[in-house]
């Protein structure tokens, strides 16, 4: 199977009344999972990227994630969506609509999608996950929810919808990017994807950048690595999806999660480590896996920032920061980035 783009996607499923789904052909999704495990997997210093961690039982797991006292992140930024969301919509002219990338449960949203139907009689949201069941779940919800709402769902990833020009914005664009979704990118993809934002919508339109603050180490370890164990299994998921969907043989026991802060790069970086040597066979890609004892996979890198930071990356991503809010206790920040 070749490469998947969006001009693969099937037409829009209409889903519910006033819910639209685009999503990428299921054998496509498969065969780009596999391609990057096989790449991921046979490189030096091996990898897995943190995408594939949302699928529907992924995504239900970070869920929980959110609820866990020491993953302080969703608390901090929802309570800054709370306060201010009045001030960040009041900071845009004219009919906006919503596009949101990486929209999971969409939960904290509704403090947006709120204030913005304060002050017009209808919204698009166009919600962007890599889960399409997320999406289904979230949207559902939120029709049902919201009379004056309509969505527009993309079960994809947010290059190919960028690159795709499949967003059909018409008005004052208030796109989102929060949950620290940010720092799951490398530097350079960092930049890269923030260029593909600002070059798809107009001067004017907005950028929401919700971020995690540079911190203590172990704050910040905590809250990577629980111990409930929910965050170890949210990420020896990414395994068990192997086995679901490619046919691997990963026993998941023979894992460790580990999360580790390189306060150089500013990054806490999660990793599975094989307990034992072995090798592991996934047969859908007819290949064979060695791993050494206490060799590490690569599945996160959760970069943190400071405001000076996010300047600097709003600065060369044509972006101005018009304003920044932190929750009381400075642990988060949401930046409104316009487009120059
Ligand atoms: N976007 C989340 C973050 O960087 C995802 C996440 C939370 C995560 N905990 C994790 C990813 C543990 C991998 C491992 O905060």
């Amino acid at each position: 199977m070749g490469p998947v783009s969006l001009e693969q996607l099937e037409r829009p499923a209409r889903v519910g009344e006033r819910f639209l789904l685009y999503r990428d052909p299921e054998r496509a999704v498969v065969a780009t999972f596999g391609d990057d495990v096989r790449a991921g997997l046979s490189a030096s210093r091996k990898h897995l990227s943190p995408k594939y961690l949302y699928d529907g039982l992924g995504s239900a797991l970070f869920e929980a994630i959110c609820f866990l006292p020491e993953y302080y992140l969703t608390r901090a930024e929802s309570e800054i969506l709370d306060r201010f969301a009045a001030q960040m919509v009041g900071s845009l002219d004219g009919k906006i609509e919503i596009v949101e990338f990486g929209s999971g449960s969409a939960r904290k949203t509704r403090f947006l999608i709120g204030e913005t139907l304060k002050r017009q009689s209808r919204l698009e949201y166009h919600p962007i996950d890599i889960s399409a069941s997320a999406l289904i779940g979230s949207a559902t919800a939120l029709v049902a929810e919201y009379e004056r709402l309509e969505v527009i769902a993309y079960a994809s990833d947010y290059f190919e919808v960028l690159a795709a020009s499949r967003l059909s914005t018409s008005n004052r664009v208030l796109a989102l990017f929060l949950g620290s979704n940010v720092g799951n990118y490398e530097p350079e993809q960092r930049e890269a994807l923030l260029s593909a934002m600002s070059s798809a919508f107009k001067p004017g339109d907005a950028l929401l950048l919700g971020y995690d603050l540079k911190k203590d180490a172990r704050v910040l370890e905590l809250a990577y690595n629980d111990p409930t164990g929910v965050t170890a299994a949210f990420n020896k998921n990414l395994l068990g999806r192997i086995n679901r969907e490619l046919d691997g043989g990963f026993d998941l026991d023979a894992f460790a999660h580990a999360s580790r802060y390189d306060s150089v790069r500013g990054s806490v970086d999660s990793y599975l480590v094989a307990q034992r040597g072995q090798l592991v066979s996934i047969d859908r890609l007819g290949m064979a896996v060695r791993l050494s004892v206490a060799e590490p996979i690569h599945t996160e890198s959760s970069y943190k920032f400071a405001p000076e930071d996010i300047e600097r990356l709003a600065t060369s991503c044509n972006f101005r920061v018009a304003r920044t809010w932190t929750d009381e206790a400075d642990r988060f920040a949401v930046s409104l980035l316009v487009i120059v």
